[in-house]
C-alpha cells in the first residue's frame, strides 16, 4: 500500500488508541513487523494551545517511522493550523478523526459527529491538506447509527477534497464498540474511491487479517484491541501474508518479557507513579487467559512500585504464582 509518498509494504497498521497508543506501546508493535502506526488522537485546540501533555502525546521516535499524528476537531482553519504546526514534529502524515463516539467529543460536533456534517467534513480534509505537505488521512466509521449509513458517501467527499487514504472501522457511532464489525461497507468503501482503503473492525488474528483483506479487496489492515497486550499479532499477520506461515502464539515465557519490556519503557517515558498506574491494564491484557491470570492481575493492580510489579511479573515468568496455588478463579 502506498499513501502518498508513504509506503506501506503489506498494509499491517496499528490504530491510533487513546490512553494506549503511546511511544513505548508503538515501540513494541513495530519490532513485531507493524508497518504503519499512529499517535493517541489529540485536540487541534490543545495543539494551538501547546498544552504540553498534548506536545508530549505527539512525539516519537525515528525508529517508530512511517508514523501519523491523528487529530479531532470541528473547525476547519483551527484543524489545518494544528497540522501546520505539528509539522515541527515531522510526522509522516496527518490522519483526521471521524469516528471518535463519545458523548463529550461529538457534542462539540468533533470525531464521529463530522460522519453527520458532509460539508464541514469536506471543508476539514481541504484545509488540512492545503496546510501541510504530507499525506492526510481519514478515520471514519460506517455511519451514525443503522439509518444513516454514509462511508460511501463521506469517502467521496473525503476524497474530492483531497484526502489521501481512508480507514474504515466497519460500526456505527451508535455501537460504539460492541455487536460486530461489518466488514460489506469497507468493500463498498473499497470500490466507491480510489485512493488507498484500510479495512479496520475485529482483526484479532492473522486469519482476521487474510479474511478482511480477501473480502473487501481493501489496501490495508488495522489493528486496535487485537494488539492489546499482544505486540505479537503483527509478526503474525506478517508471516501469514507474506510467507503463508502460521506462528505459533507467544509462549508465557515471551508474554512476561514482553510485560516487562513494556513497563520498562512506560516508566523511561511517564516517570514511574504514572507508568505503574497505566501498566495495570497492560499487564492484565499480556496474561489474559493464561493460567492464575486472574491472582496475578489482582495483585498487579495492588503494586505501587515498578520494582513489585517487576517482580510479580517476574515470579509469574517463572511459575511461581501458578505453582503456589495461586491461580484461584482461572
Ligand atoms: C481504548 C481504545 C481507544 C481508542 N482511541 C481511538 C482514537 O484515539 N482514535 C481513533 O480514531 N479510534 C480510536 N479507537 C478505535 C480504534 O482505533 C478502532 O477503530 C476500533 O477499536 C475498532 O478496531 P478493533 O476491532 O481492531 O478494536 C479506540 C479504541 C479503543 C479500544
Amino acid at each position: 500500500m502506498r499513501i502518498g509518498q508513504v509506503i506501506v509494504p503489506h498494509g499491517i497498521v496499528l490504530a491510533p488508541m487513546a490512553g494506549v497508543t503511546n511511544r513505548p506501546f508503538r515501540l513494541l508493535a513495530k519490532e513485531q513487523g507493524c508497518e504503519l502506526m499512529f499517535t493517541e488522537m489529540v485536540s487541534a485546540k490543545a495543539i494551538l494551545h501547546g498544552n504540553p501533555k498534548t506536545m508530549r502525546m505527539v512525539q516519537f521516535d525515528d525508529a517508530e517511522r512511517p508514523i501519523g499524528i491523528q487529530l479531532f476537531g470541528s473547525d476547519p482553519d483551527s484543524m489545518a493550523a494544528a497540522a501546520a504546526r505539528l509539522m515541527e514534529f515531522g510526522p509522516d502524515l496527518i490522519d483526521i478523526n471521524m469516528g471518535c463516539p463519545v458523548p463529550k467529543i461529538v457534542r462539540n460536533g468533533e470525531g464521529a459527529a463530522l460522519m453527520r456534517d458532509l460539508k464541514r467534513a469536506g471543508e476539514i480534509v481541504a484545509a488540512v491538506k492545503k496546510a501541510v505537505p504530507v499525506p492526510v488521512t481519514v478515520k471514519m466509521r460506517k455511519g451514525w447509527d443503522d439509518a444513516s449509513v454514509n462511508a460511501v458517501e463521506l469517502a467521496k467527499v473525503c476524497e474530492d477534497a483531497g484526502c489521501d487514504a481512508i480507514t474504515v472501522h466497519g460500526r456505527t457511532r451508535e455501537q460504539f464498540y460492541s455487536g460486530s464489525a461489518d466488514w460489506n461497507i469497507i468493500a463498498e468503501v473499497k470500490q466507491a474511491v480510489s485512493v488507498p482503503v484500510i479495512g479496520n473492525g475485529d482483526v484479532f488474528t492473522a486469519g482476521d487479517a487474510q479474511r478482511l483483506l480477501q473480502l473487501t479487496g481493501c489496501d490495508g489492515i488495522m489493528v486496535a484491541r487485537g494488539a492489546l497486550g499482544n505486540p505479537w499479532v503483527f509478526r503474525e499477520i506478517k508471516a501469514l501474508l507474506v510467507h503463508g506461515e502460521v506462528l505459533p502464539p507467544p509462549t508465557i515465557e515471551e508474554k512476561v518479557k514482553g510485560a516487562l519490556c513494556l513497563l520498562e519503557k512506560l516508566v523511561e517515558w511517564k516517570g514511574e507513579p504514572v507508568a505503574v498506574r497505566e501498566m495495570r491494564k497492560h499487564a492484565a491484557w499480556y496474561v489474559k487467559g493464561l493460567p492464575g491470570a486472574a491472582a496475578l492481575r489482582r495483585r498487579i493492580y495492588q503494586a505501587a512500585t515498578a520494582q513489585e510489579m517487576r517482580r510479580l511479573l517476574e515470579e509469574y515468568g517463572r511459575g511461581e504464582a501458578y505453582v503456589h496455588g495461586d491461580n484461584a478463579g482461572c
